[in-house]
């Protein structure tokens, strides 16, 4: 939403805000920082992203997360947590940035980060302590809300630690919290983008009331769908797994569903496991933010030889610009699993998409970028993005059959199709397919292959039943 729109519905008290057209891209501070960070550390982070290309690349969102807030010194530990809020606080209830670690306040780094192109985060948590020890919310939402919007918050993430443990007060808890500091970052005028994770409330309350189904009434723009990432593969295996079913309930007209910070490049999976995460994150329309260090990847670099290949592989990656053109798609869809069976190790992902020829294949020819539907068939210009996941350990190369993807063509005749193929993650055109799909090499262990598919023809070869030209 624009900030003059937010401007208004403050004005009118209206509940119009709406989620970013697409989900928002950037890095964290928590994955490899944790609660070790003071200002300076974090400008190097923001450098850095800007330095290897990543804020140019859509990564705008500086995400401050936990133990941002003062802490006495007697009640810090040596991870940095706390474990005891009240100094976040002063006498008049107002949130208190750690003077250790933000010595010119927390604005300045807000307004370092936006002078260098990118948008600024902020985390809260809605019970009275933060998941690591800190000030929590619980009963400031609208004075919290005012002061991430006067220090120049662009996001602000709520977390649900500090509320109940009994499931029905957990519950009511969040319905309470999520809802107010949504209305309260309205309220402020200034667009900010609602982040709710709720991954406490998931694991310690049973809640059954999945966040895609609460999180749009609540108002957040995002909303968790799982616990904390770690670097590790079974952690992507279960978020897309529970993502079945979920498409229904996200895009741009309802917010994002958050599978949670990407580990890409944190060192612990392989190469074809962090392109299939990748490929995974942008099928599923997830918020993509890094939670790899970045100043490690430059040091990568600097010390060549493997590391500075793998380095490299995983800047390829995160800024493979035909991964991040699916994740922008317009249209904003998620994937769904498509019926599939890889000798039961396999399965895939197809994300409807909205761009034309001319992206999804350079000098394709072009093409108008509505469908043109022969009658009761294909659609010329239709295009998805294919992700065919091998989730076992043996190579497969299994066959699609496009008729499933783009529709029946039973509208009578005999039509031949051309479905132009493009490889994303290697970036190289495909022969044009007929009926069928297939990878062009098998997929190895836990590889994704990330395809765009496109109908670029549709021709009548006899007896269509129709009274226009044959050729589509
Ligand atoms: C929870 C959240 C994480 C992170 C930590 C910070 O575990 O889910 O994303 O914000 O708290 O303490």
């Amino acid at each position: 939403m624009s900030r003059a729109a937010a401007l208004l519905c403050a004005l009118l008290s209206l509940a119009c805000a709406a989620p970013p057209p697409v989900p928002p891209r950037g890095w964290s501070s928590w994955n490899v920082l944790a609660c070790n960070f003071s200002d300076a550390v974090l400008r190097l982070r923001v450098d850095a992203l800007a330095s290897l290309g990543f804020v140019a690349a859509g990564y705008v969102y500086f995400d401050v997360d936990d133990c941002w807030l003062a802490c006495d010194a007697a009640h810090r530990s040596p991870d940095g947590s706390c474990s005891d809020a009240r100094a976040g606080r002063d006498a008049s209830g107002a949130l208190v940035a750690d003077p250790v670690r933000f010595p010119d306040g927390i604005k300045a780094l807000a307004d370092y980060v936006h002078s260098r192109g990118m948008r600024f985060g902020m985390y809260l948590s809605a019970g009275n302590t933060t998941c690591s020890g800190f000030a929590g919310s619980w009963g400031h939402f609208a004075a919290d809300a005012a002061f991430c919007a006067a220090a120049g918050a662009d996001l602000v993430k709520l977390d649900g630690c500090g509320l109940s443990a009994d499931p029905a007060r957990g519950r009511l808890a969040r319905d309470a919290a999520y809802p107010a500091l949504g209305a309260a970052l309205r309220a402020t005028g200034r667009d900010i983008v609602y982040s709710c994770d709720s991954d406490e409330l998931l694991r310690n309350v049973n809640n059954t009331e999945w966040p895609w189904l609460w999180g749009p009434r609540a108002g957040c723009d995002l909303f968790r769908v799982s616990g904390d990432m770690k670097d590790l593969w079974p952690e992507v295996v279960g978020r897309v797994s529970r993502s079945v079913n979920v498409a229904a309930f996200t895009g741009p007209d309802k917010g994002w569903a958050d599978l949670d910070f990407l580990s890409v490049g944190q060192g612990a999976q392989s190469d074809d496991e962090y392109a299939a995460q990748a490929a995974l994150w942008a099928l599923l329309a997830s918020p993509m933010i890094l939670g790899v260090d970045p100043v490690a990847l430059e040091a990568d670099l600097a010390a060549g030889g493997a590391r500075g290949a793998r380095a490299n592989a995983t800047l390829a990656l995160l800024l493979n610009p035909e991964l991040l053109a699916i994740a922008d798609d317009p249209l904003g869809a998620q994937a769904q699993r498509w019926p599939l069976t890889l000798d039961g190790v396999g399965e895939m992902w197809a994300k409807p998409l909205a761009f034309n020829a001319s992206r999804a294949r350079a000098g394709a020819g072009g093409g108008s970028p509505g469908p043109r539907r022969p009658p009761g068939g294909w659609a010329v210009g239709s295009a998805f993005a294919v992700g065919i996941w091998n989730r076992g350990v043996v190579p497969v190369a299994p066959a699609l059959g496009l008729q499933d993807l783009f529709g029946d063509h039973n509208g009578g005749g005999t039509w031949l199709f051309a479905v132009s193929a493009r490889d994303v993650l290697g970036r190289r055109d495909l022969p044009d397919a007929g009926e069928f799909f297939a990878p062009p090499e098998p997929l190895r262990a836990h590889a994704v292959g990330l395809y765009v598919l496109r109908v670029e023809s549709a021709v009548c070869v006899s007896s269509c039943d129709h009274n226009d030209d044959d050729d589509y």
